[in-house]
């Protein structure tokens, strides 16, 4: 039996999302999704997490190798940096609601290791609907993209992180809405001053994230 996320094209004639869905259950649905074929190669599904009132909602790319042994988003390198930029502006996030934009792990092998490998438009697009039912059942009060592809896909393929980053953006999908930079990002900088200055413009935006939910 193949699971598809709510109003799928997959749902089509019968495309009722659940009512008021929860959290719990749609995680517990999507636990099941074959709506692409990255489930194939992935441990598990990581769904979002946080409470179902969150005032932020934090949206990044897919899971990374340490998210799909765990089965929990933005635990691993670019998580832990994360935890640290948001306490730093003030954000708890214990309070915020953590997820991605495609929730199995994409990866290639190279030797051992698995690699991770850009989601393409197909699998954001099948797993979209997963997005759209926790931004509903959550009902942020605003939603912060993380990096390029969350912000392309929330927010249209013309957008730009590097000229658009830390302004508020017009969507339908919460009041607010903003896009930074993604943590692993900083991680990759090239040298320790680029990598302290962009991490210093990401606790930035987070401020402003910040000033709009206290
Ligand atoms: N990168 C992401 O975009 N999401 C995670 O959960 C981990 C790393």
């Amino acid at each position: 039996m193949t699971t598809e996320p709510p109003n799928s094209r997959a749902h089509s004639g019968h495309d009722a999302p659940p009512s008021a869905p929860t959290i719990a259950g749609l995680r517990e649905a999507a636990a099941r999704c074959t709506a692409c074929a990255l489930h194939r190669d992935a441990t598990q599904t990581v769904f979002g997490e946080g409470p179902q009132g969150a005032l932020v909602m934090l949206i990044g790319e897919q899971p990374g190798d340490a998210e799909d042994l765990a089965g929990h988003p933005f635990v691993g390198p670019a998580g832990k940096l994360l935890d640290r930029c948001l306490a730093e502006a003030g954000i708890d996030r214990e309070r915020a609601y953590i997820t991605n934009v495609v929730k199995h792990f994409k990866w290639v092998p190279r030797g051992p290791r698995r690699i991770h490998s850009k989601p393409g438009a197909v699998e954001i697009e099948a797993c979209f609907p997963w997005l759209k039912a926790e931004i509903a059942a959550v009902a942020p009060r605003i939603i912060v993209a993380l990096g390029a592809t969350a912000a392309q896909a929330l927010f249209g393929r013309a957008f730009r992180v590097t000229r658009d980053r830390g302004r508020l953006v017009p969507s339908g999908l919460a009041p607010y809405a903003l896009a930074t930079v993604h943590p692993s990002a900083l991680l990759r900088a090239p040298d320790e001053q680029t990598r302290d200055r962009e991490t210093r413009r990401f606790v930035e935006d987070l401020r402003k994230v910040a000033a709009i939910v206290t």
